[in-house]
């Protein structure tokens, strides 16, 4: 018998229920995987709430890193002992032993702590493809990231550094300010006291950023577009203070021809060929320690509730793990 963390209605974190469940052979295509560490991320609490609809009951999380025990009919390249990582395929990460398609994994090089896996493959997956892909970064570009704190904020502020752009960081707090800066932040805005746009006008001498990654969506959309050049690109990729409300497209055009996009990790992952890609730009990164994985929580994963209250109380910084 193993367990796991399964919900039956959607709600608050006391809907999560530690449960226990036998694990069936692998099926082919499938591996059996046994977690060393879970991924908490944003989206978990999406799922949780009913923001983004699931068919009930159902397991939750979709990161986590540990060890194959068995594969199923037509695995290649993978065997029982092998340390693997994914961020992505069915929920049901949050177990201590899951079957999953073999596709989503990906071998993690010794170099990589099971925790750091577990924390590194969602959140520094998003990371890659936001500043390398959605809106290629550029030296001496300007960017504007939100929530520059959390997991994927302190992967995207260091990876921006590295890049060559100057990066400007939202924060609630002078305590989350202060992280940022220490991980590439050039200017850390406390946005419960400034109003972003006029700080980023003041930093950028009126000129504005090249892109703005944010993932607050309702609450600082508008603002956000207010931060950009002229054919600045804004990128919504969350919905932490709730969706973005319907706007009127030509606000785009009277504030300079914007560009919008709304892009989610699992489209950029889709092709096994792009995850493995993906996978090798971020681990080498973190291995020339350009970028630091920063655990700042851990919690056992039978008080997964406990871990969302906290990541949606705006408690948590960097990132967070859940030990099966
Ligand atoms: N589209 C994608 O592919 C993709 C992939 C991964 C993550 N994401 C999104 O990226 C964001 C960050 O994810 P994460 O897992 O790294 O979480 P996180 O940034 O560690 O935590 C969320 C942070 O959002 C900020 N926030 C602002 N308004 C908030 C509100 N009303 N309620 C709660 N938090 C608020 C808080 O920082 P402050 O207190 O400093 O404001 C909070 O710490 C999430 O929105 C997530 O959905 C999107």
């Amino acid at each position: 018998m193993s367990h796991l963390i399964r919900f039956e209605r959607t709600g608050g974190p006391e809907v999560l229920q530690w449960v226990e469940a036998d694990v069936s052979p692998p099926a082919a295509g499938e591996a059996q995987v046994r977690h060393h560490a879970v991924g908490l991320n944003y989206i978990d609490t999406y799922h949780r709430s009913g923001l983004y609809p699931l068919p009930l009951p159902s397991g939750l999380g979709q990161e986590a890193a540990g060890v194959v025990e068995a594969v199923g009919e037509g695995v290649t390249g993978l065997q029982p002992g092998d340390r693997v990582a994914y961020a992505g395929g069915p929920l049901g990460a949050y177990a201590e032993l899951r079957n999953i398609a073999a596709l989503h994994l990906v071998k993690l090089p010794d170099s990589l702590s099971f925790e750091q896996g577990a924390a590194m493959m969602l959140q520094g997956l998003t990371a890659q493809y936001l500043l390398r892909r959605t809106y290629r970064v550029q030296p001496g570009d300007t960017i504007l990231i939100h929530a520059a704190a959390g997991g994927v904020g302190l992967i995207v502020c260091q990876w921006a550094k590295a890049l060559g752009a100057t990066v400007i960081g939202t924060v609630s707090s002078d305590e989350k300010a202060e992280l940022a800066r220490r991980h590439g932040c050039d200017h850390a805005i406390v946005s419960t006291r400034e109003k972003v746009s006029e700080r980023v006008r003041a930093l950028t001498g009126g000129v504005g950023v090249n892109v703005v990654y944010d993932s607050i969506g309702k609450d600082t959309f508008l603002d956000s577009l207010a931060c950009l050049r002229p054919l600045g690109m804004m990128v919504s990729f969350g919905n932490a203070s709730g969706p973005v409300d319907a706007f009127d497209l030509g606000l785009l055009a009277r504030m300079g021809s914007l560009f919008l996009t709304r892009p989610t990790l699992f489209t950029y992952t889709a092709r096994r060929e792009d995850l493995l890609a993906m996978a090798e730009e971020l681990f080498g990164v973190v291995a020339s320690g350009q970028v630091r994985i920063t655990i700042n929580q851990r919690y056992p994963l039978q008080d997964a509730a406990t871990a969302h209250r906290e990541l949606e109380a705006r408690r948590t910084t960097g990132s967070t793990v859940l030990i099966p």
